[in-house]
């Protein structure tokens, strides 16, 4: 099996290294448009496999889509990223015209490929992905969710005081600072509400954390993050080519669940090897369900600035 990485910046060359370490597929193909870049990462990394103990390996080319030929899954993570005091929505103009010729040309080559998008604004890059490819809406799955609530979890874990590992915490919604949703009324550790022993206020904190969660990254790092937007979009990879069947929060295309249609934001999906095999339903409180038409109408805004572009 194949998988290729398209981009072999910080989240692509991090995605494609957690792939390998977990051997998601006997070679992941990692892309990249810069002569000798995605090459070079590849090699550094073959050169790990006696020390991490994986054997699949990657293989590095430059704009070579042939190579990319039958991947079962095309990770998107090409584009450019967000400076400090940017929004992931700023990077619309740039992006939206790489995302879409990366989605022609790999699909070109492996046209029964799942593809998952991590370009930022990722609701709107992938809203794009779904309107250019004209695929079936399950083969298209946006990722952002799954790092918001890996994030989610993080900053509960350090309120708490609990190890993050005995948590459940979802954040649905866009993927940007002002639109997610961290749901504090089902976080959970070992199945007892967070809220028996955080305050209300406490509660409010960690969701303000996790909503700027990558920007706090991006003022410390000068760029975007990109080991947990990695190692997220490789977990996702693995639910995809495992056929594990886990439920992610990922950026969909809606048609009426959760009140929405002709937008992709993330909602709670099962994953499996058909891409996202189905919408749970979290049944949403009256004042989740307003966060969530909030959000959507500032998704949908941007997506409207696609047909100006
Ligand atoms: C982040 C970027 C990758 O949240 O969207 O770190």
């Amino acid at each position: 099996m194949k998988i290729t990485v398209v981009g072999a910046g910080n989240v692509g060359a991090t995605c494609a290294e957690s792939m390998v370490r977990m051997e998601l597929a006997e070679v992941i193909v990692l892309l990249d448009i810069k002569e000798g870049f995605a090459e070079g990462k590849a090699m550094d990394m073959n050169q790990t496999a006696t020390l991490n103990g994986f054997s699949s390996v990657v293989h590095g080319v430059t704009n070579d889509y042939a190579a990319t030929a039958g991947s079962k899954v095309v990770v998107i993570t090409s584009g450019i990223p967000r400076k400090p005091g940017m929004t992931r929505e700023e990077l619309i103009g740039t992006n939206a015209g790489i995302v879409k010729s990366v989605v022609d040309n790999a699909l070109k080559y492996s046209p029964e490929a799942i593809i998952v998008v991590i370009s930022n604004p990722m609701d709107t890059m992938t809203y794009l992905a779904a309107k250019q490819s004209g695929l079936p809406k399950n083969r298209i799955i946006g990722m952002g969710g799954i790092l918001d609530s890996a994030r989610f979890k993080y900053f509960l874990s350090g309120a708490l005081d609990l190890p993050v590992s005995d948590l459940q915490a979802t954040v649905i919604g866009g993927h940007g600072d002002t639109t997610m949703i961290p749901l504090t009324r089902i976080a959970s550790y070992q199945s007892t509400p967070v809220s028996n022993y955080l305050s209300a206020a406490k509660l409010a904190e960690v969701k303000s954390a996790t909503m700027v969660g990558g920007a706090t990254l991006t003022g410390l790092l000068g760029t975007s993050a990109w080991y947990a937007p990695g190692a997220a979009g490789a977990v996702l990879t693995a639910s995809i080519v495992r056929d594990q069947k886990k439920i992610f929060p990922c950026s969909v295309y809606l048609e009426g669940e959760y009140g929405e249609s002709d937008i992709c934001m993330g909602v709670p999906v099962v994953v499996g090897a058909n891409g996202w095999e189905s919408i749970v339903d979290y049944r949403l409180n009256e004042e989740e369900a307003a966060e969530f038409a909030k959000s959507a109408a500032a998704v949908r805004a941007m997506n409207v600035v696609l047909d100006s572009l």
